[in-house]
């Protein structure tokens, strides 16, 4: 039996994959959420004789879809995606997201950017009036990483922007590594006012890879909730 919570996830993905139609090509989300919809779509080889390709946004998410039956390729390969469907760890109103919880937000981005259609899946608690109550992922490139998230938090300082800590992800005792071997910047802001202007100026700093805020990428999220109700928007 599952919990309310993996429930909502669960009606969340159920309901997402059925916009997935043969012979797509389709990005593969990362976390919790995403295995769901990544499990559904296996059923729906097996049972249905869905033909569709997969493109995996980690190891993790590769490692799953290959166990469950799906044709797994990489963007390259690809090219160009009919569908992303993914997890978040918060939404608002226009859609806009942070994402990078599980610290696959790079992989995430690239191929959501190259998708025709980004479908979000979440359980309902991830609804917000502002996104930032979530802390904002930023990977950064280890070399000189300390010097990068000064740079961060200068610069924030400078535009004015308040709770402007940042904190090494770490993985025990060790930095946490990211698929692209790189470190990740946990930004603790609490409210983001200007989600648009925060992800230009981060992204403009040497060392910066990415940063988890997806302004404009998201078209639709399938919104779960415990008793297997889901809501959609977009
Ligand atoms: C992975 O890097 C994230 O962007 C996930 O999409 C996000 O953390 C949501 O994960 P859950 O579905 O496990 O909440």
């Amino acid at each position: 039996t599952l919990s309310p919570i993996d429930k909502a996830k669960y009606a969340a993905a159920r309901r997402a994959a059925e916009l997935v139609e043969d012979g797509m090509r389709v990005g593969l989300g990362t976390g919790s959420t995403a295995a769901w919809l990544v499990r559904c779509l296996g059923e729906k080889v097996r049972d249905e004789g869905l033909r569709i390709r997969g493109v995996p946004t980690s190891t993790r998410t590769a490692a799953l879809a290959r166990d469950v039956g799906l044709n797994v390729i990489g963007l390259d390969e690809a090219r160009w995606l009919d569908i992303t469907i993914d997890g978040a760890d918060e939404f608002d109103g226009d859609l806009n997201l942070i994402k990078g919880g599980g610290g696959a937000l790079l992989q995430e981005k690239i191929v959501a950017a190259a998708s025709d259609m980004m479908v979000v899946i979440a359980d309902a608690g991830k609804e917000v009036e502002t996104l930032g109550a979530f802390p904002l992922p930023i990977e950064v490139i280890p070399f000189g990483w300390q010097t990068t998230q000064a740079l961060v938090e200068e610069t924030l300082i400078s535009l004015d922007v308040l709770g402007r800590n940042t904190s090494l992800r770490m993985n025990g005792a060790s930095p946490f590594v990211t698929d692209e071997g790189n470190y990740i910047l946990d930004l603790h802001l609490n409210r983001i006012g200007n989600p648009r202007q925060l992800a230009l100026v981060i992204n403009q700093m040497p060392g910066v890879v990415e940063n988890g805020l997806f302004i404009d990428i998201c078209d639709m999220v399938c919104i779960g909730f415990g008793d297997g109700r889901v809501e959609m928007r977009d």
